[in-house]
């Protein structure tokens, strides 16, 4: 398969894991596009949800094919969320954040009962890293936190938007630091966490419930052993 027919095989696949009545979580990326112009097509069709965005851009998005909106203030439980990755591993830890919403993405991943997350071949791999792994910072942070993980051995890069600085829909900005293979994700996630001025990492440990990825011609389903 394609990769654009990878990630619309995707999508289509998750539309099983929403019901009538939900809030849904919406991700945000090119694969999560694809997500909301398909839950777009069932809303037409008579599906009742409520999703709650990861980003202005899928919002926008969402509300321009009639998607009802609302918010975590108004829905701090979400039933399901549907999100694309950057990596993902054999224990569903993924990496997260190529498209600069990983901050709204975690909080409403934190705030699902089940995350589906889905993916085209191309984002399975061995060992999370190859990506590079985005950090959102505050603005005043940015140069301590670069040293500091540059310290930890990663070749740390902010993140332009042309020739500026990308900012984020918080309005922080985004380090993109390139450990190549990370052994231990789960140190380096507290590590992360620990550094004042970090917002937060792309590191999504024990957080996707299922992960529908493209296989050849097939959508695999993935789940994590408990
Ligand atoms: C956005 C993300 C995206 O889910 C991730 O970057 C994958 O994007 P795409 O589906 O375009 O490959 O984490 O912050």
């Amino acid at each position: 398969m394609a990769n654009e027919h990878e990630k619309e095989a995707v999508a289509r696949a998750s539309l099983s894991f929403i019901q009538d009545g939900q809030v849904v979580g919406i991700g945000t990326g090119s694969t999560a596009a694809c997500f909301i112009q398909l839950l777009g097509e069932r809303v037409k069709n008579g599906l009742r949800i409520r999703g709650v965005p990861t980003s202005d851009r899928s919002r926008e998005q969402a509300a321009s094919l009639g998607i009802a909106i609302t918010t975590l203030d108004e829905c701090p439980e979400i039933d399901v969320t549907v999100d694309g990755a950057d990596e993902v591993d054999p224990q569903l830890r993924l990496i997260k954040g190529g498209g600069g919403a990983l901050l709204r993405e975690k909080i409403v991943a934190s705030a699902s009962k089940q995350v589906v997350i889905i993916a085209d071949s191309t984002k399975r791999v061995p060992m999370l890293g190859k990506f590079g792994l985005p950090v959102e910072v505050i603005k005043f942070a940015r140069a301590v936190v670069q040293k500091k993980i540059e310290a930890l051995g990663a070749r740390v890069s902010l993140r332009h938007d042309g020739n500026k600085p990308y900012r984020t829909d918080e309005d922080n900005y985004i380090l993109d630091c390139h450990f190549g293979e990370i052994a231990d994700p789960e140190r380096l996630a507290r590590q992360l966490s620990d550094m004042p001025g970090i917002v937060e990492h792309g590191l999504f440990i024990g957080m996707a419930s299922v992960v529908l990825v493209a296989e050849g011609n097939e959508v695999v389903e993935l789940r994590r052993r408990r």
